[in-house]
């Protein structure tokens, strides 16, 4: 096949920034996606539906003209989050999921949840409304090592939180490891999973082997390949559980490149072309049109689009970096070559 027209995508994860930072990747993502799930962790983070309001004004402001696209705001939990702010959120029709991130587990997360236990009152409320959470399905302590922080989170996090609110509606976001496919499959259909390109693509290898690699240092990290495979099976197999959310998190060039290098894989610049990628060395391209466009509003409950992308197979040289604000970014495949192309 050299030409593979879908349903236009959405991306249900996404890191748009703010300012002239936002202003320099909102495009790559315009072109390509409807809407997307803009995540709230800025610095300061998005805690209230007044700042999601202009927040999502902000984003509309700097799209290009012509460009249709509507950004999905959620709101980032903290210990300090009321119930009565869910109830805003869901009667504001712009709020679409809220952000769990343990506090100190990745980018800009230090007012993230200390205690989930603090949590509860705020779960109740949303489990009533049917408002999603959003869970950055980590574990943030120390002791725990990095490679099994997603396991870790699911075993004493996840459980016990599914049990106390069994009818709470949960994305695990950016899922990276088999035990997570398995939990998420074995969990009812209020419980479903965002997978990255970049997850499908590369294993941790591509992190360490050969030098160290900082453009391909995110969270979660990278895993083993039996990881990766369990998530090629996971979108390959075209259950609605699974669907498309890149997670693509910009960082200036020289914030990656450091001797404390900030996490985060950009991949909005040819985002739909990479998991096209994986799912074309996956023999899995009839299952792409649902896993991108399908099954995310089927969660959400939102309409499917209308309209349709055409992607073709021909090869297009990636950028080395791209503007950034003031700075660069070094985009995933940097230089290199891509095999599918947007028309
Ligand atoms: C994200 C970021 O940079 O905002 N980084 C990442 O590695 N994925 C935060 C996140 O989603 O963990
Ligand atoms: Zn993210």
């Amino acid at each position: 096949m050299t030409r593979l027209t879908i349903t236009r995508p959405d991306d249900w994860h996404l890191h748009l920034r703010d300012g002239d930072e936002m202003r320099s990747v909102l495009a790559h993502t315009t072109q390509r996606f409807a809407r997307a799930i803009v995540m709230p962790n800025l610095s300061p983070p998005i805690v209230s539906v007044e700042a999601a309001h202009s927040y999502k004004k902000r984003i509309l402001a700097a799209c290009s003209k012509g460009a249709r696209f509507e950004p999905l705001m959620t709101l980032y939990l903290t210990d300090n989050t009321k119930p009565e702010e869910i109830k805003k959120a869901k009667e504001s029709g712009a709020i679409y999921g809220v952000k769990y991130y343990p506090a100190g587990a990745t980018t800009n997360s230090d007012l993230g949840v200390t205690d989930i236990n603090k949590c509860a009152a705020v779960f109740s409320a949303m489990e009533k409304l049917r408002m999603p959470l959003l869970l950055h399905g980590e574990v943030s302590d120390p002791d725990v090592d990095i490679f099994d922080r997603e396991r870790i989170f699911i075993d004493r996090i996840l459980m016990p939180l599914l049990q106390q609110f069994p009818e709470l509606r949960i994305v695990l976001e950016h899922i990276t490891t088999k035990e997570a496919v398995h939990f998420v499959k074995a969990s009812g259909k209020h419980v479903g999973a965002t997978i990255t390109a970049h997850h499908l693509l590369l294993n941790r290898n591509a992190i360490l082997a050969g030098g160290i690699k900082p453009h391909h240092y995110c969270l979660p990290i990278l895993k083993r390949e039996e990881h990766r495979l369990a998530l090629i099976e996971a979108v390959s197999s075209g259950n609605p559980k699974f669907f498309l959310g890149t997670d693509s998190a910009p960082h200036a060039k020289e914030h990656k490149e450091s001797a404390c290098g900030c996490a985060g894989i950009y991949t909005a610049h040819a985002a739909i072309e990479l998991y096209t990628e994986a799912f074309s060395a996956a023999n899995a391209l009839d299952r792409l049109d649902a896993f991108a466009s399908v099954h995310g509003p089927l969660f959400y409950e939102l309409p499917r689009n209308q309209e349709t992308i055409t992607l073709v197979q021909e090869s297009w040289e990636v950028p080395k970096d791209y503007a950034f604000g003031a700075s660069k970014l070094i985009p995933l495949r940097t230089g290199g070559k891509m095999s599918w192309k947007l028309i």
